[in-house]
């Protein structure tokens, strides 16, 4: 039997081979809408299904009514063939919170919500996939979802969303750029403009149409931070970080403390006022903190450090003039 699933573009074949390698196990793929994600992974679950015996995807929707869809649509992909049920599809359920498709190898795809946390729990997953994720809350994908997860050799997530501000996911996508404590974790972007099928002149509307927070958000997919002051940052970051202070600089820090939500953050200005490095400390004791400033200060040599003195900050200020 053979079955012919979608031509990918390029930008969704860079995903679908990493999902496919063996490299990996989390797969975050960060796209505008209408850009292809869901027809890829649903391309992914049912090659998946094909090639293997008795394994387990588990497709997770934001809402019963999106997952209900994407089994529709596969399923359309298997019409009957000449009056009788289509030979690669052993038996179906579309009842809601126990919906799936089993293939005539033994492997289904179960459908299932994010929001009905209880259909969620108890399987055993080789394949999780989440579309829109950034409409999932963390600590369902984390305390719930991964649980899920087999132990086997080459277990596999395909995370795919169009972001939602600044959240969880935007943690996740980083990983897939840091090579050196996430091997396991890959990342993929991709506007509007990096798809044929866009079409030019409907993006061109939306661009004037809607606020640029929601246009960069639906079409160029980026973690824009709604409540945020500044709305250019990454437009103004062309600096390259400095690794270590550059003999006839002079430079000054700047910290912003935050202990128990926030982050600690110290920045780090060169003579000509530019930023070349920060550092960010997470759930830290103070005590730490502090004392990585000592060290910082002994590599830095700063000429002036400005401490934030509200809240925690102004015991911690004297704590570090001291020392
Ligand atoms: N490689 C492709 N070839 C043909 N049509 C595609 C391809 N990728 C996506 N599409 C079509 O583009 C539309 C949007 O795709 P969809 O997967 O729903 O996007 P997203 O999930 O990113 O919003 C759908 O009609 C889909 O069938
Ligand atoms: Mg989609």
């Amino acid at each position: 039997m053979e079955v012919q699933l979608f031509t990918p573009y390029p930008k969704q074949l860079e995903v679908f081979n990493a999902v496919e390698s063996l490299e990996y196990f989390y797969v975050v793929c960060i796209a505008g809408r209408q850009s292809g994600k869901t027809l890829t992974a649903q391309n992914l679950a049912i090659k998946f299904c094909l090639e293997s015996k008795g394994k387990r995807v588990m497709w997770i929707s934001p809402t019963d009514n999106q997952a209900q869809k994407v089994y529709k649509e596969i399923l359309a992909g298997f019409p009957p063939i000449k009056g009788r049920k289509n030979p690669a599809i052993r038996d179906k359920r579309g009842a809601k919170g126990d919906t799936e498709i089993i293939f005539r190898t033994g492997s289904q795809i179960l459908f299932r919500s994010s929001g009905s946390e209880d259909t969620l729990r108890g399987n055993k997953i080789h394949f999780i996939i989440l579309d829109e994720a950034a409409k999932m809350k963390r600590e369902t994908v984390e305390e719930i979802i991964r649980p899920t997860q087999k132990a086997i050799a080459n277990p596999k997530m395909l995370i795919i969303s169009t972001p939602k501000g600044k959240n969880w996911l935007y943690d996740y996508y980083q990983r897939g750029f840091d090579t050196k404590n996430y091997p396991r974790y890959k990342s993929f972007h991709y506007t509007c403009y990096d798809i044929p099928m866009a079409n030019a002149d409907f993006v061109e509307q939306a661009r004037q149409d809607l606020t640029e927070i929601a246009f960069r958000q639906e079409y160029l997919a980026e973690f824009v931070d709604g409540a945020s002051v500044f709305k250019n940052v990454y437009d103004c970051c062309t600096q390259p970080e400095l690794k270590a202070p550059e003999p006839d600089d002079r430079y000054y820090a700047g910290v912003d403390v935050g202990l128990l939500t926030d982050a600690t953050v110290l920045t780090i200005l060169n003579g000509a006022g530019n930023l070349v490095k920060y550092y960010k400390w997470e759930k830290k004791e103070s005590a730490d903190i502090i004392d990585a400033i000592v060290d910082l200060n002994r590599v830095w040599s700063f000429k002036k450090i400005l401490f934030e003195t509200n809240n925690h900050g102004l015991p911690m200020y004297q704590d570090l003039k001291k020392k």
